[in-house]
């Protein structure tokens, strides 16, 4: 079976994981120098989400060099280094690709702007005239997934398209020069040695000929964002189709201890099972993050609609992911750290993959951050009113009573963004200390579910709970997952050896909010166990 279709993968923010030389930026040497936490942790890979030169205006997302190392981070040489570490410690490295838009400031826009209406420069990007009698109205109705219009106009009255911020241009993926480019962005990468890539914004790169409108209610209910013009265009498949064949036959860098076995996974925010299914075809990606499991409520009835509906596609790789740098701290998002133990427990005995955000091992709950160092786009775009995902990138607690704790040698206050204070508890150094810790949890968790792989990752796990119970109960091959997400504690009454609990039990109950994970050889998977 193929490595990842059970793979973990832990996702690292590099600007927030570990500051080498005490500028208060993290940056690539020490992503390098604590690769050693990762794999304890028990993790299978490593993503890291954009590390190139970037005028940070979406956090790294908006990119003025694909193939470059931004200096804040790093050289050319330190990123080698990192993928060397990473590969001896027997850990795969993904790396992140934003093919929908560049940089304002990337080469191909600048020289778009300085050229004519029409111009080959342009055309690298979605330049379009406007609407109305002199232009003045942006090309269609299209708006920012970061709040207001999708379009900006320049001084000679075109517009160009942005789905993001205004400093992220949008590609025009029908042109041929856009996708060769990129054919040769994915070679560089692989030639240094990446195992794969993450694909940002994968089904939004083709927008629908001509451009159409998209009507009311853009960007407001998730499950409909197939049915956009901007979104999940037939074309993307080919396109993938294309990227697969490069990462199954591209040749291994010179000195690599293994043969490549590459993944892709789709960063795609279509919540459709059926949509979603069609870009993990066997011939396509190899995954696609699992957002309708993220997004989903703290409901045994949701959640259980949701898990069966992810296996739709017979045969496909499912991912579960509970949280990411875009979303609020499941600690949080849920209501409380025990509910977040509780949803890792569940999330991590789901046959399938995992994805897990740097933190989230630490149960960090989302950051205040002040109005003033606030620098999430979204920010300004939603008019102040949507503070943005600066709370889920606060550099992480490595050890240490105060901020940096650990992080940076820089002054405390000097990292780019604050820290809160009373972090103390919930760092690295402290939870190895404490057996009871959400670092524990996380790594006995990994350590069972290797011991214990399901059957088939592929298939939904064996429920042994009724459909509308508040309580969530399955197998997992030999190894039981019982959450209990009703108000009241339940009676336990099932087979098997405790193995491990999310929080403490009550005697032979289970409490609220709390999971339990029991390993049994020889359950029928009888429902009335319970
Ligand atoms: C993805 C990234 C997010 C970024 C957006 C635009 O959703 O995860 O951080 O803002 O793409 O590139
Ligand atoms: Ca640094």
């Amino acid at each position: 079976m193929s490595w990842w279709r059970d793979m973990v993968c832990y996702e690292v923010y590099p600007r927030a994981f570990a500051d080498s030389n005490g500028d208060g930026v993290g940056d690539l040497p020490g992503v390098t120098a604590r690769l050693e936490h990762i794999k304890d942790l028990g993790a299978d890979a490593v993503w890291i989400t954009p590390f190139y030169p970037s005028p940070l205006a979406d956090g790294g997302y908006d990119i003025a060099d694909y193939t470059g190392v931004a200096g804040d981070l790093g050289t050319a040489e330190d990123f080698t280094e990192l993928t060397l570490r990473a590969h001896e410690l027997g850990l795969k490295l993904l790396a992140d690709l934003v093919p929908n838009h560049t940089s304002d400031q990337h080469p191909w826009f600048r020289a778009a702007l300085a050229a004519a209406p029409g111009s080959a420069e342009r055309q690298m990007y979605l330049f379009r005239p406007g609407r109305g009698a002199d232009g003045e109205l942006p090309p269609n109705d299209w708006q920012s997934a970061f709040g207001g219009p999708a379009w900006t106009r320049v001084p000679d009255g075109e517009w160009y398209c942005h789905l993001h911020a205004p400093e992220q241009p949008d590609l025009d993926w029908r042109n041929p020069k856009v996708r060769d480019a990129f054919t040769g962005v994915l070679r560089h990468w692989l030639d240094r040695g990446v195992d794969g890539f993450r694909v940002d914004v994968a089904h939004a790169l083709f927008k629908a000929e001509g451009l159409p409108d998209a009507g009311p209610g853009q960007h407001t209910d998730p499950w409909r964002n197939h049915l956009m013009p901007y979104y999940d265009q037939e074309e993307l498949h080919p396109l993938y189709r294309e990227w697969r064949a490069l990462l199954d036959t591209h040749p291994a860098p010179p000195g690599a201890v293994a043969p490549p076995d590459r993944v892709m996974v789709a960063e795609s925010a279509v919540f459709d099972p059926a949509r979603l299914g069609r870009y993990i075809r066997h011939d396509e990606m190899h995954q696609a993050f699992n957002f309708a499991f993220l997004e989903a409520a703290w409901d045994a009835v949701e959640l259980r609609a949701v898990v069966d509906g992810s296996y739709a596609v017979p045969g496909s790789a499912v991912t579960w992911l509970l949280s990411s740098h875009d979303a609020v701290r499941p600690a949080t998002r849920l209501g409380s750290l025990r509910r977040a133990r509780a949803a890792a427990l569940l999330m991590l005995a789901l046959p399938g993959s995992a994805y897990l955000y740097q933190g989230e091992e630490l149960g960090l709950p989302q950051a205040e951050i002040p109005d003033d160092r606030i620098l999430d786009p979204l920010w300004e775009r939603s008019g102040r009113t949507e503070r943005g995902r600066d709370g889920a990138r606060v550099p992480l607690p490595w050890s240490g009573e105060h901020a940096p704790y650990g992080f940076s040698t820089a002054a405390p206050g000097g990292t780019w963004l604050p820290q809160p204070d009373g972090w103390a508890a919930l760092t690295v150094a402290a939870q190895q200390r404490d057996p009871a810790s959400t670092l524990a949890l996380y790594r006995k968790a990994l350590r069972l579910r290797r011991a214990h792989p399901a059957p088939d990752p592929t298939a939904p796990p064996a429920w042994l709970s009724a459909p509308d119970d508040p309580v969530l109960a399955f197998r997992r091959g030999e190894l039981v997952c019982v959450v209990n997400l009703g108000a009241e504690s339940v009676p336990l009454g099932l087979p098997g050896r405790p193995a491990l609990a999310s929080g403490p039990l009550d005697g032979d109950r289970l409490p609220p909010d709390t999971a339990l994970w029991l390993i049994d050889p020889s359950c029928e998977g009888r429902a009335d166990d319970l």
